[in-house]
């Protein structure tokens, strides 16, 4: 399973470096970081990690959707086009697609738009869990039956489990079998933040000084 970090900040993926397969970011993200120019920061990003970097379109109609698509993929080889899962961003996944340009179905919330993403030869679609749940629907579900319906239509688009909120979230996306995951700094330390760990840490240290 690949790990991204989903964030625009270099701080954070340099720190994060020796956890992480790539990097995600979205319009909000890109705002936090206060970046005056974004193609050039994202350039930095891509720059840091070997995987993919996935960077939004900011168009929302076809015709400059495909031609800002087109354009930011050329920042950096590594970079994936990040497409909302709507008419204009499904068609223009398709066109990317056969250009043989990696693209990101983003803001996935129904298993028909990550249906249609595959059709559209989609490198990853991200299904939303958070921010289902936040609106009262079951993500995991989504994730589940997003998977199982690219391995009954043998599908190769990768299943990115996007909008992670919590720990139980990484577990349960894990154990289903995604393809990959994106998550927040916050949540990539509580992976490894576990207070006994510290307590056994300091009851060996103690213990060490005892004996001496
Ligand atoms: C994914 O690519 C998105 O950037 C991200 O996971 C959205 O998460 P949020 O719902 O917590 O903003």
């Amino acid at each position: 399973m690949e790990i991204f970090l989903d964030t625009a900040s270099i701080e954070d993926v340099v720190f994060w470096e020796s956890f992480i397969d790539g990097v995600t970011t979205n319009p909000s993200l890109i705002a936090k970081s206060g970046a005056e120019d974004y193609e050039v920061l994202v350039k930095e990003i891509c720059q840091l990690v070997r995987g993919p970097v996935s960077l939004e379109v900011l168009s929302e109609k076809y015709e400059t959707m495909l031609t800002e698509g087109r354009r930011i993929a050329k920042i950096n080889s590594n970079i994936c086009v990040k497409l909302p899962c709507t008419f204009d961003g499904l068609r223009v996944c398709k066109e990317l697609s056969l250009e043989g340009i990696s693209t990101n179905m983003t803001l996935c919330f129904s298993s028909a738009q990550a249906l249609l993403a595959a059709k559209c030869g989609a490198t990853y679609v991200s299904p939303f869990v958070g921010r289902l749940e936040d609106v009262g629907h079951d993500g995991i579900h989504l994730l589940e039956e997003v998977l199982d319906l690219y391995n009954q239509q043998g599908y190769e688009t990768r299943v990115l489990a996007a909008s992670i909120r919590s720990l139980q979230h990484v577990i349960q996306a894990a154990m289903l079998g995604v393809d990959a995951i994106t998550l927040p700094p916050l949540i990539l330390r509580q992976c490894f933040e576990h207070p006994l760990t510290w307590k056994g840490l300091e009851i060996f240290a103690n213990d060490l000084k005892k004996r001496k």
